[in-house]
């Protein structure tokens, strides 16, 4: 396997108390690029991240981290924050973000410096002495996340890392994310929330019911459905009616269909030479909500935005 990749996942099957969690999962994170794993809860996007790190073992299949066969020989190169967070309570910032990069092998001193750095840069410098105990969930969130990324790693892996956080911190770990990328990191995170893999992420894993169901870049989710069309005419008839497409639907006075093959030029001209009045026509690109509806299906787009409203009134 070659390290255009920093990591590469094949056939993973995992299986908890005789249940199948993770069936078959096939992964490959190109290095330098920002890679999202969606998918609602219980998809199995953690149980994913745990074996691709080492934390537990496949009962199937292979995977290689940074090269690395056995994960856990990467572990200094790799920033991890897991699912369930937890800092020590009376550690202060600076501390607890140098104690996290002497955890992977980061010399203290060195790591009280770039904790006070990243403070400062991210407009904290009064937090750097405060204990952990007087901060807020999302705040105490954030200093976990600096000292996951403290020792500089090559890859980091974010399980649900934008869960928990309120606006102004789900904006400043997004900044986060494109900054480390564009300096050469690998970063992968999972998310219930299709909007961030969206906007963050160029490839992203869609995983339901513990398989892959697409693997590969946004666009190219997206690009399997048709854009959409909509219509609205002054005159409600007219000849015109026999170039719409087959499947235009009128809702509320608005036509609605796909975009033909043949683009939208001769029902245009139908529309002028009858004198139909075009009030509105519009083109519009289906979003990563589409795709993922037609990708993974109805039950489980309904489910993934259930997860995101509990998580937006577990923020509150
Ligand atoms: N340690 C475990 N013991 C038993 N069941 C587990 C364990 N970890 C995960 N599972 C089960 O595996 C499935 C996938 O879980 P998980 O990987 O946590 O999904 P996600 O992170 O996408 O929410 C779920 O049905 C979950 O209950
Ligand atoms: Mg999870």
């Amino acid at each position: 396997m070659s390290s255009a990749f920093a990591i590469e996942a094949k056939g993973l099957f995992k299986s908890f108390d005789g249940k199948e969690a993770v069936s078959g999962i096939d992964i490959a994170v190109p290095t330098g690029t920002i890679y999202g794993i969606l998918g609602p809860n219980g998809a199995g996007k953690t149980t994913t991240i745990r074996m691709l790190l080492g934390i537990i073992e496949p009962d199937r299949g292979a995977r290689t981290l940074l090269g690395h066969e056995r994960p856990l020989e990467a572990a200094r190169e790799v920033g991890y924050l897991p699912e369930e967070r937890g800092l020590y309570p009376s550690m202060h910032c600076r501390e607890a973000i140098a104690f996290m990069g002497a955890l992977r092998g980061l010399p203290l001193d060195v790591g009280r410096k770039r904790a006070d750095i990243l403070l400062q840069q991210n407009g904290l410098g009064d937090y750097t002495h405060k204990p952990i105990k007087s901060l807020s969930k999302g705040m105490a969130q954030t200093i976990q996340l600096f000292g996951t990324i403290v020792h500089q790693p090559k890859l980091i892996v974010l399980d649900e890392p934008f869960s928990g956080l309120d606006a102004i911190n789900q904006g400043r770990l997004e900044q986060m994310i494109r900054d480390e990328a564009a300096s050469g990191t690998t970063v992968i995170f999972s998310t219930h929330v299709i909007h961030h893999a969206e906007r963050l992420c160029e490839r992203i894993a869609i995983i339901a019911g513990g398989q892959v169901r697409f693997e590969g870049e946004v666009a190219t989710a997206r690009d399997r459905l048709r854009p959409q069309v909509r219509l609205r005419t002054r005159a409600a008839d007219g000849p015109w009616r026999a170039a719409l497409p087959a499947g235009a639907a009128l809702r509320d006075g608005l036509w609605q269909f796909e975009l033909p093959g043949t683009g939208v030029e001769p029902l245009v001209k139908a529309l002028v030479d009858g004198g139909a009045g075009i009030e509105e026509l519009a083109i519009e690109r289906p979003g990563l909500h589409d795709a993922f509806v037609q990708i993974a299906g109805e039950a489980a787009a309904r489910q993934i935005e259930e997860d995101r409203r509990a998580d937006l009134e577990a923020a509150a």
